[in-house]
């Protein structure tokens, strides 16, 4: 299987980003664990990240892929935009939030991706992108 990880607007800056928020962690940090634990499970993932909704969508756009990890960061709560492109990509998408959306503003309650996609790991730190793996590894059998 080839999983496309997208990431959104400031998951570049992980690792000093409110850290007390989103952990210590870097983007390069967390790819490269996703990378591995992909790999160890007989699948290979390729990662995106971009702090512009149009590159996100050319992104999505390319399916060369057969399934898709996203952290749209806030775009997650206000783009249908993103949301239409993962229905058009007609692939299994996870959604992934690092922190506990649920628990913070209320706004960031809202997803309006979450939708179009088959499953959302929420707070469960940069692990949920390896949870989100075995999520899709468990749905393509
Ligand atoms: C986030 C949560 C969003 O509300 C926020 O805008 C982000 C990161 C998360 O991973 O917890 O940028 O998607």
């Amino acid at each position: 299987m080839r999983i496309l990880v997208l990431n959104g607007p400031n998951l570049g800056t992980l690792g000093r980003r409110e850290p007390e928020i989103y952990g210590s962690t870097t983007l390069a940090e967390i790819v490269e664990a996703a990378r591995a634990h992909a790999l160890e499970r007989g699948s290979l993932l390729d990662a995106f990240h971009s702090n512009h909704e149009g590159a996100l969508i050319d992104r999505l756009e390319q399916v060369d892929y057969d399934a898709v990890i996203c952290n749209f960061g806030a775009l997650s709560h206000t783009s249908y935009a993103l949301h239409d492109a993962l229905v058009a990509c007609e692939r299994p998408a996870v959604e992934v939030h690092i922190s506990d959306v649920n628990a913070r503003e209320p706004w960031r309650r809202v997803s309006v991706t979450a939708p179009a996609t088959r499953h959302q790991v929420i707070g469960r730190g940069w692990r949920g992108y390896l949870e989100a793996i075995d999520w899709l590894k468990q749905l393509s059998g």
